[in-house]
């Protein structure tokens, strides 16, 4: 029998809906939120009520693009958190509202857990490879940045993680610096691509074991664009390629470094990276040559599936589903990951 999960992602400000059968996607619509740019970050009351207007059109067109029938659908998996209280629990109303009205069971998911298995995101068509486990994941998003052991579709441990900025918010918080608009990591990317990565250095943090920081890059960003800006006002205009290039390798050093002492360490030579920045060019082809340098399986998702997407939840609800991983209409949204 088939097994069909309609996913459904509101965490931040992107309203995705998905259906996967067995495991393959059918359909995965992401609809995106502008109001957000001219406020120079995401506003969560206006992302709650953009989810509201969204996500009714965006379940309809996932569903309708599957060529699937409501009635076959056997679960609703949504993201629980972590994300926006507001954003989340317009998702999570949507999915008991569902699920109710279908007598099917909801499954709640961890969104993070859900970037690890975009790994596995692929259609019936795609023949991509998917990681054996176990693997090392970099998980790389707007919030978190950490490195995990993966033993198995539902089985994965902390090993490193940021004690403050996350790689995303680096990015995102350099670009706002240089004038550029939220977000700006993809932004950074797009001029990272003509400029020198080795026009300017920037402090590298001295962390130790395998945790992250990214707080102090930031802040030397800053004061070196202040020191700039007092000789030349145009410095951030004439040399923006060049500052995004830099500071774009910076990051990608940082995240590479603990990344290499994991594996050595733990001596898993299957490395994932995953989340919004494994969107990053510079960071997936870094990844594949030090892979090739030090005889790595490499994975990385699909560009349209390593930012937010409802595919990932879908998928992640699919594994859930396999082991009977039910939630329950008493469940609410949780805004901050417990520890
Ligand atoms: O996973 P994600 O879509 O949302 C969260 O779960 O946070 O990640 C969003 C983050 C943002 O900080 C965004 O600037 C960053 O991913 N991002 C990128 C790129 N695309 C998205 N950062 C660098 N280069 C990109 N191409
Ligand atoms: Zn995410």
């Amino acid at each position: 029998m088939d097994i069909i999960i309609l996913g459904i992602e509101s965490s931040c400000d992107d309203t995705s809906a998905a259906i996967i059968r067995n495991g393959f996607v059918l359909s995965n619509r992401v609809a995106n939120q502008d109001i957000h740019k001219e406020y120079g970050g995401v506003v969560p009351e206006l992302a709650s009520r953009a989810h509201q207007l969204n996500i009714v059109p965006v379940v309809d067109r996932a569903i309708r693009q599957s060529g699937i029938s409501v009635k076959d659908i056997n679960a609703v998996a949504f993201t629980r958190g972590p994300g926006l209280m507001g954003a989340l629990l317009v998702g999570t109303s949507f999915a008991k509202g569902f699920a109710l009205a279908r007598q099917i069971p909801i499954i709640d998911v961890n969104h993070l857990h859900a970037h690890i298995l975009s790994l596995f995101l692929r259609t019936e068509d795609e023949k991509e490879p998917v990681p054996d486990f176990p693997f090392l994941c970099l998980l790389v998003s707007g919030g978190h940045s950490q490195i995990m052991i993966v033993n198995d579709y539902l089985d994965a441990k902390i090993i490193g993680k940021t004690i403050d900025d996350a790689a995303g918010e680096a990015f995102d918080k350099c670009a706002k610096v240089m004038g550029l608009p939220y977000p700006g990591g993809p932004l950074i990317d797009e001029y990272a691509a003509s400029g020198n990565p080795a026009a300017f250095e920037f402090s590298k943090p001295k962390i130790p074991g395998l945790d992250y920081s990214f707080s102090g890059l930031k802040t030397s960003f800053l004061y070196f664009l202040r020191d700039e800006l007092k000789g030349n006002p145009n410095f951030i205009e004439e040399r923006k390629s060049d500052l995004c290039a830099s500071i774009q390798k910076s990051i990608i050093n940082i995240l590479l470094d603990k990344l290499v002492i994991a594996s050595e360490e733990i001596k898993i030579k299957t490395i994932a990276v995953a989340g919004g920045v494994s969107a990053n060019s510079g960071l997936r082809e870094a990844i594949l040559e030090a892979g090739k340098r030090r005889d790595w399986k490499v994975f990385i998702p699909q560009p349209k599936y390593s930012t937010d997407n409802a595919a990932m939840i879908a998928i992640t609800g699919y594994y859930k589903y396999l082991k009977r991983e039910f939630g329950n209409m008493a469940d609410v949204p949780f805004a901050r990951i417990k520890v």
